[in-house]
């Protein structure tokens, strides 16, 4: 989604901001632009990729302070007057914004009443155009944002240069920005990782604060007024290998580093012993798990999905209800909230907006939420404050793989840790603790041997609807595995419980329909086949994710076997075939597989 990049200091700023807006493009974003300031402010903005704008741009442009920006459309068409940065009416302010202005269309009424020549139809110039106007009282670029933003309503992520100071001034609420500070020179991003090629120095800036930023100070204040000392973290450089390396695509690379990042999920993390979970971040000790009376997990698109195995898992080991909500209902339900209950904020980027507001809204109530996060120091990491963190290292490619397997492995972990405390017997754990920590073997062996995966591309590529059909645990798969395809390969996809399809989608169904069926060896399996019996009956052509030495290969039109699992922990399996008929089949249509159109990798917009 939109990203910010800015630079302050003494270097050329042009390059050093392309170099940003390549780390940001992951994100997903449909135009881009840049505006350097060297006596006046140079803008230049264009629909379409980082090199498109660089192709556009002359050969040399003058200047060490600008800001660059990645666009995702919210408020008016992709086009290239709609893309940011939006300079003010008499030139002299240029602001980039990521978030959602509420109020745009009575503040952009009011600068037309007041002879303000509007150029775009977003949501965000209007900020442009007050700055300046608020500059005009009393010539600070700091009270002029502040006062700006006392009249918008919204969210922001807001930077804007000022042609009369050598200032940026950067103010956030509810959409991230962090500070780099540098030696001699600032930086500023909403994305944490994007600095860390220049300085591991950061200064996460919370909701409702500003920082106005110089080459070598920054000075942080409220929206309120209030003054503080920035609170300076050092990232880890070492967040992992976010480079291509020998693979085409961040896509296939994140599907077969999954071993590896679940290796590094569960390390350290599983007590042989007691047959336990050690989840320290957590801080809950056995006697806080055995009076929790239920569990409920947020989370958005294929967090949702992770969490919806968490559930059962968790109802599975402990005994006590576990639901799982979609983050962007959550907060619009007026839910109650137990303050004794447990609370899952379950998210790769840390900065989903609808799973951050519901994360808000539990707090508000008076509950306490848990993350189960990928990327450290992410805004959701930080509002719950305690939690998991996954490890999964950068993922890049929108659709994503490797976190989900890691979201899994952890409500894996816990489920096991508050199952301990109740319903779990020592045994029962030790099984689970040595299911897992075969899984990492498990997905190697099963990718040296992928089994007919191109068939299964050659019968879904043109197909008019896939069918995914799984039941149990493997339910949530079945969704995992239909969002996958439908979001990188175009193609639509519809995922419900098999015992469910009798009751809509078999209307669906007629000659060579082919439906995907999830069915390991567990105590639903036998249901399951029933099911795809009903589907073969009326024409569909089956292909079916299964253990290897069972019985049922031969019944499918396709067969594709995974090693044999713990039933529990079959999801770790049977996902990474519905990863890579996805992937090949969006490869196989001509499709972006890493940046599919219209979506975004992290969604900082409700
Ligand atoms: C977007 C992405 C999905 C992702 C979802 C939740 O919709 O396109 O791939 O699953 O956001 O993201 P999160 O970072 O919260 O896990």
């Amino acid at each position: 989604m939109c990203g910010i990049f800015g630079y302050l200091g003494p270097r050329q700023a042009t390059s050093i901001l392309l170099d940003g807006l390549r780390r940001l493009e992951y994100r997903g974003y449909d135009s881009t632009g840049i505006v350097i300031k060297n006596g006046s402010f140079e803008i230049h903005k264009k629909v379409g990729k980082v090199g498109e704008l660089e192709s556009v741009l002359p050969n040399r442009i003058e200047g060490t302070a600008g800001i660059a920006h990645t666009r995702w459309a919210t408020h008016g068409v992709v086009s290239d007057e709609n893309a940011h940065p939006h300079p003010s009416a008499k030139g002299k302010v240029v602001i980039v914004h990521n978030g959602i202005i509420e109020n745009s269309r009575q503040l952009r009424t009011s600068l037309t009443v007041q002879g303000v020549d509007l150029q775009s139809d977003t949501d965000s110039e209007a900020l442009a155009h007050i700055i300046e106007r608020e500059l005009s009282v009393d010539n600070d670029p700091e009270q002029a944002v502040r006062r700006t933003l006392r009249l918008a309503r919204g969210t922001w992520g807001l930077c804007a240069m000022f042609l009369e100071h050598d200032v940026i001034v950067c103010a956030r609420n509810g959409s991230p920005l962090i500070i780099g500070k540098g030696e001699g020179e600032m930086f500023v991003s909403s994305d944490p990782h994007a600095l860390t090629p220049y300085t591991q120095r950061v200064v996460f800036l919370e909701d409702g604060e500003i920082a106005t930023l110089t080459n070598d100070k920054m000075s942080l204040s409220t929206l309120k007024g209030k003054n503080f000392n920035p609170d300076i973290t050092v990232l880890e450089e070492n967040w992992g290998d976010s480079d291509l390396g020998e693979f085409p695509h961040f896509m296939l690379k994140e599907i077969y580093e999954q071993p590896d990042a679940l290796r590094h999920c569960i390390s350290g993390r599983l007590d042989r012993v007691r047959g336990n979970g050690r989840l320290g971040g957590l801080k809950l000790e056995p006697r806080d798990l055995a009076k929790v009376p239920h569990v409920r997990l947020l989370g958005c698109g294929t967090a949702y999905n992770a969490a919806e195995i968490g559930q059962l898992m968790i109802e599975k080991l402990a005994r006590i209800p576990a639901v799982a909500h979609i983050s962007s209902e959550f907060r619009h339900n007026d839910p109650v909230i137990n303050p004794n209950a447990l609370h899952f904020a379950v998210t790769q980027s840390g900065e989903t907006a609808d799973t951050l507001s519901a994360v808000k809204e539990i707090h508000l109530k008076g509950g306490s939420v848990y993350g189960v996060v990928n990327v450290v120091g992410s805004s959701i990491a930080r509002e719950c404050g305690k939690g998991v963190y996954i490890h999964s290292g950068p993922e890049q490619a929108v659709a994503s793989t490797k976190a989900f397997s890691n979201m899994v492995a952890a409500l894996s972990m816990f489920a096991l840790q508050v199952g301990r405390s109740r319903a779990t017997s020592k045994e029962q754990g030790r099984e689970i603790i040595n299911g897992l920590q075969e899984i990492p073997h498990l997905i190697e062996e099963y990718l040296e041997q992928q089994g007919p995966i191109h068939e299964a591309v050659d019968m879904v590529k043109n197909a008019k609807s896939v069918l995914f059909l799984g039941r149990g645990i493997s339910a949530p798969v079945a969704k995992e595995g239909a969002l996958k395809l439908m979001e990188i390969a175009y193609i639509p996809c519809l995922a419900y419980p098999a015992g469910e399809m009798k009751h809509g989608p078999i209307a669906l169904l007629e000659e060579g329909s082919p439906v995907i069926f999830i069915a390991p060896n567990d105590h639903v399996k036998v249901k399951t086949i029933s099911a795809m019996h009903e589907c073969k009956a009326r024409g569909a052509k089956i292909i079916l994710i299964h253990e290897e030495g069972d019985d049922i290969a031969s019944e499918a039109d396709i067969s594709i076997s995974i090693p044999r699992v713990h039933p529990l922990l079959s999801p770790l399996l049977t996902v990474i075939p519905t990863q890579l008929i996805a992937y090949h089949t969006a490869l196989a249509l001509g499709c972006d597989v890493d940046r599919p159109r219209n979506l975004a990798k992290s969604v900082t917009v409700e």
